[in-house]
């Protein structure tokens, strides 16, 4: 669980429509690049565009050390892995690679992909940014609304059942491994995520809400939102 004395505080930007969402998400994703360090990259549909003009604003990540918050216990080539999703948005399109790309093995299955990761994870210090979306029922990486999962407090990464589509085993950062970071910046775009953006960026925090737990504990919490999702702020 995050620190309860973290600054529960989003910066919230409101951007046009989620293509204009995509571009900041990738501008700031570009300059982590240039400045290096390590950064926590999602899955799901909206981070897409992002990834791919992040590359085109800074194609050399070898300053970074890449991470992922959580991934589908399917193999690196199967169309639902998040890894799979970034290196043809991302990875296949930059001119110089990360300097380490730390992907979770989904296809070891929940529990040996989490042990696998929690083992990448050992001695790594808070991340410089992470990067999350927001799914319809509040849900972010595979923490997923009421599930027990929200309250593993020990290893960096578990194994979970899935709570959201597709419906297949996840491998997921634990809550205080995600907000270990000096950013934790959201993006959600949509009009299906707006009751899920006003409960998650501006609610108490609850564990009906998973995003409403996910706060940068070592510095700031941001959101890039698109007018649509913005509309119960
Ligand atoms: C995943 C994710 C998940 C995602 C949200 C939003 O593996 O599905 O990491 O937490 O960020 O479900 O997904 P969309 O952008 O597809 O709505």
């Amino acid at each position: 669980m995050a620190d309860p004395s973290t600054d529960r505080e989003v910066e919230i930007t409101i951007a046009a429509d989620a293509h204009e969402a995509a571009r900041l998400v990738a501008e700031r994703l570009a300059e982590q690049a240039r400045s290096g360090g390590s950064i926590v990259l999602t899955g799901g549909s909206t981070p897409r565009v992002a990834y791919e003009l992040a590359a085109e604003l800074e194609p050399d990540w070898s300053r970074v050390a890449l991470w992922w918050s959580d991934e589908r216990c399917v193999e690196p080539e199967d169309e639902r892995s998040n890894y799979g999703m970034t290196k043809k948005a991302l990875l296949d399109r930059l001119e110089t690679p990360p300097d380490s790309v730390h992907r979770m093995r989904g296809e070891l299955g929940r529990e040996a992909g989490a042990t696998e990761y929690g083992r990448q994870l050992e001695g790594v210090g808070a991340f410089d940014l992470v990067l999350l979306g927001l799914g319809p029922d509040g849900h972010v990486a595979s923490l997923f609304p009421d599930f027990p999962t929200l309250d593993v407090t020990g290893p960096a990464a578990i194994g979970s059942e899935a709570g959201h589509e597709p419906y297949v085993d996840r491998i997921t950062l634990t809550l205080p491994r995600l907000c270990s970071t000096r950013e934790l910046l959201f993006l959600v775009a949509g009009d299906g995520k707006a009751d899920a953006v006003a409960r998650a960026l501006a609610g108490p925090p609850s564990h009906a809400t998973p995003g409403s737990l996910a706060r940068a504990a070592e510095g700031v919490t941001r959101a890039v939102v698109d007018r649509a999702a913005a509309a119960q702020l």
